[in-house]
């Protein structure tokens, strides 16, 4: 009897132990501070430091003041948001008595890294102002992993309200240059790879939204993915950084590449006939794994019952987002002359 008393009690203390290790090691995973290494992006250490390849740590150009253009940094004012940095660019000798657009534009990077600051983004935008004679304004919007999407989407909504709410002339926050010589008839909003993802969000929004409208969208080797394959696109995507990286910058998103954010053709994903703009250029680079799918998306706005202007041109022989990483090419100055005579052709 004794014996099988310390037997049963010996098994239950087993089983006891059992448990807690069983606990213990649940508890260790849901906390597991590994670090989080995307190649070629970054490597988030989580212990407070993140290591971003490239820009890291966020390289810096001071803004550039010339004969071509002058420049600065300002924050705009947000209320989710209370350090949306922008880099604003204004031609030189603007005209006092001509109102120009006012070009929005999202930089690259995979929502996890690059900003207006850095050389080739800088050196870009700095171009379009003078040579397409706009105000061009680069947001610094948030980044992963210390902002998961939808923040940068926010930011870029923040963006395009502050800059539509000059309309009311003077305000706290207004900056000189918009007020001054913004058409705000004409604002525009323009970007490459995730920057493009970001400017087709923002458009789809003012489309279901009240609020501001945008003139134009320019998307530059956009940066769009779904699980079903489109024509023109590789099967080696799949196992692209692109690809991989999207579960980590947009973690609480459902449906993974087919959520509508990255995929404008997922389930659930609004209409592109909302796109909340009249006109439309989407660029593509021959030589970019994202070609297909952006030229899908071109296909599928003009199928579409959006009411639009929509335009596709591709630089032949240049690769993913070619106009940042070599701003002087002949193939940028192309790029520049296409996308001024988009934003300045009346229709
Ligand atoms: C975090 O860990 C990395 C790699 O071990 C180290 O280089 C870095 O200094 C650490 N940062 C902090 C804030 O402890």
């Amino acid at each position: 009897m004794a014996l099988k008393i310390q037997l049963f009690l010996a098994l239950f203390f087993f089983l006891l132990q059992l448990l807690l290790l069983l606990a213990q090691t649940s508890e260790a995973i849901k906390h597991n501070k590994s670090p989080i290494e995307i190649q070629p992006y970054i490597i988030d250490y989580r212990n407070g430091t993140v290591l971003r390849y490239y820009n890291g740590p966020r390289s810096f150009v001071p803004p550039p003041i010339d004969s071509q253009v002058q420049s600065k940094d300002i924050t705009i004012p947000s209320s989710l948001n209370h350090n949306l940095r922008a880099r604003v660019f204004l031609p030189a000798r603007p005209d006092p008595a001509r109102k120009i657009p006012v070009l929005i534009y999202f930089h690259g990077g995979a929502f996890c890294i690059g900003s207006p600051f850095g050389w080739g983004d800088n050196h870009f935008v700095a171009r379009v102002a003078a040579e397409a004679r706009v105000i061009a304004v680069a947001i610094d919007y948030r980044l992963y992993p210390e902002f998961a999407v939808p923040a940068p989407l926010d930011d870029a909504w923040a963006a395009l309200e502050w800059v539509a709410a000059h309309a009311s002339r003077t305000g706290p926050g207004h900056e000189p240059w918009v007020a001054q010589y913004g058409d705000l008839q004409r604002i525009f909003a323009g970007g490459d790879s995730s920057g493009g993802t970001i400017a087709h969000n923002l458009a789809i929004r003012a489309g279901l939204s009240t609020g501001p409208r945008l003139h134009g969208l320019f998307l530059a080797m956009p940066y769009f993915l779904g699980s079903k394959r489109v024509p023109l696109e590789p099967e080696y995507i799949r196992f692209s950084p692109n690809y991989r990286v999207w579960p980590y910058v947009c973690n609480k998103c459902k449906r993974g590449v087919d959520n509508a954010f990255i995929n404008p053709f997922g389930p659930g994903a609004p209409s592109l006939s909302h796109l909340g703009c009249k006109k439309l250029l989407v660029y593509t680079a021959e030589v970019d794994e994202l070609r297909g799918r952006a030229i899908w998306y071109y296909k599928k706005v003009k199928a579409s019952r959006w009411a639009g202007e929509a335009r596709w041109i591709e630089a032949k022989g240049q690769s993913h987002i070619f106009h940042i990483s070599k701003p002087d090419d002949p193939a940028t100055t192309k790029l520049i002359q296409d996308l001024s005579a988009f934003i300045n052709t009346n229709n």
